[in-house]
């Protein structure tokens, strides 16, 4: 059973998108395209300038193809910012740019003013070069300014919460969204421990192959594929606010560790430990955020993300298929169905 519809968005810029939704069936057939596949058409769009060319502003560049202008600018100052934004007129700007700490987020607790340049002051510096000349900016918010279960009955974080961060990252993400939150023409999308069809370091599932000891602890996650189609449709729609792009439902790391096995490496063995280990075996130097959280304001823009966990078989069938072919599987973009 195929089916096949397509509307029109609306205008942008006098410009306007057009996107074709098709659906597959999920026989199996195909391990790249089971589920739901659907495929971006689009007519001449939007003009995106993407700051920050590490894992997820790459990854939105491969995605969005010619609409997207990956900056080669590292901005240290407003006028850094606006110089660019002169030069390539967007429509809207990405702000893909952080520090995350090398070789995990440890390394931002004792390298305090890096960090807070990088997640705090370069956010506000490119929201004030953006709001000078009208541009809309959404900038990637983290999940990771929550720990553990929110107030709230099904211990859920939502949107409008407010943080409880104690590590030098999580608290400079915070601040970014403190601030920029007040701001007009401004969207925050908060993304948690992104899964990807495409193999990299920054892949939760590259993470946990790679580690001996794991904790299984649940979470909410982001999968990409899911991911770069919210950040288009919020550009899309210039949404402001504070918005959680993570898929509804959690995922155990252990579930994906299973699929692991299952999909892509049947030899894969680790040990599993407690999560009070992880600092007291010194794998890490603080607790890491686990938390669950809502997303409540995508929906009321007409934005839906695929159920978690039929979203990461998916992805991990496609991460198969690139492991097993040796080449990265081709990023494609997808819509979800409205
Ligand atoms: N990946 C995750 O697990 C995750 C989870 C939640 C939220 N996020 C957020 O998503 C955003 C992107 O993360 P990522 O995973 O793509 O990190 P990444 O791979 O470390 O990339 C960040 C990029 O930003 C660049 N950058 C830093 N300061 C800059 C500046 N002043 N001007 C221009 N570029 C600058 C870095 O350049 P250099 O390498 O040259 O320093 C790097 O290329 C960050 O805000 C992060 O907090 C990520």
């Amino acid at each position: 059973m195929r089916q096949d519809s397509s509307r029109h968005l609306g205008p942008i810029s006098n410009r306007y998108v057009h996107i074709a939704f098709k659906t597959e069936p999920s026989d199996g057939t195909n391990p790249a395209r089971t589920g739901l596949a659907l495929d971006f058409y689009r007519g001449p769009c939007m003009k995106i300038l993407i700051f920050g060319k590490g894992f997820i502003g790459q990854r939105c560049a491969d995605a969005w193809r010619d609409e997207a202008v990956l900056s080669d600018v590292f901005v240290l100052t407003k006028d850094d910012a606006a110089r660019e934004i002169a030069r390539v007129k967007p429509d809207v700007v990405l702000n893909a740019a952080g520090v995350r700490g090398v070789p995990n987020v440890d390394w931002c607790d004792t390298h305090q003013m890096e960090t807070i340049c990088g997640n705090t002051v370069l956010p506000l510096l490119l929201a004030d070069a953006c709001q000078d000349v009208g541009v809309y900016l959404l900038h990637i918010g983290s999940g990771c300014i929550f720990y553990g279960d929110s107030p709230h009955p099904d211990k859920a974080w939502r949107e409008h919460d407010f943080g409880n961060p104690l590590p030098t990252y999580s608290r400079t993400k915070w601040a970014a969204d403190l601030a920029l939150s007040t701001l007009l023409n401004v969207g925050i999308a908060r993304i948690r421990m992104p899964i990807d069809a495409v193999p990299s370091p920054g892949n939760l599932i590259d993470k946990l192959a790679s580690f001996e000891k794991v904790i299984d602890v649940e979470n909410s996650v982001t999968v990409i594929d899911d991911m770069v189609s919210v950040f288009y449709q919020l550009m899309l729609k210039k949404a402001e606010g504070v918005f959680h792009a993570t898929n509804p439902g959690t995922v155990r790391h252990r579930d994906i560790l299973a699929l692991y096995e299952e999909l892509v490496d049947p030899e894969h063995t680790n040990e599993w430990i407690e999560n009070e280990q992880l600092v007291a075996l010194g794998l890490a130097v603080k607790d890491r955020s686990n938390n669950f959280l809502a997303s409540e304001r995508l929906n009321t823009f007409g934005i839906h993300m695929r159920p978690a966990q039929k979203a990461l078989r998916d992805t991990m069938n496609r991460y198969a298929l690139a492991k097993r072919t040796m080449q990265q599987a081709v990023p494609e973009p997808i819509v979800n169905r409205q």
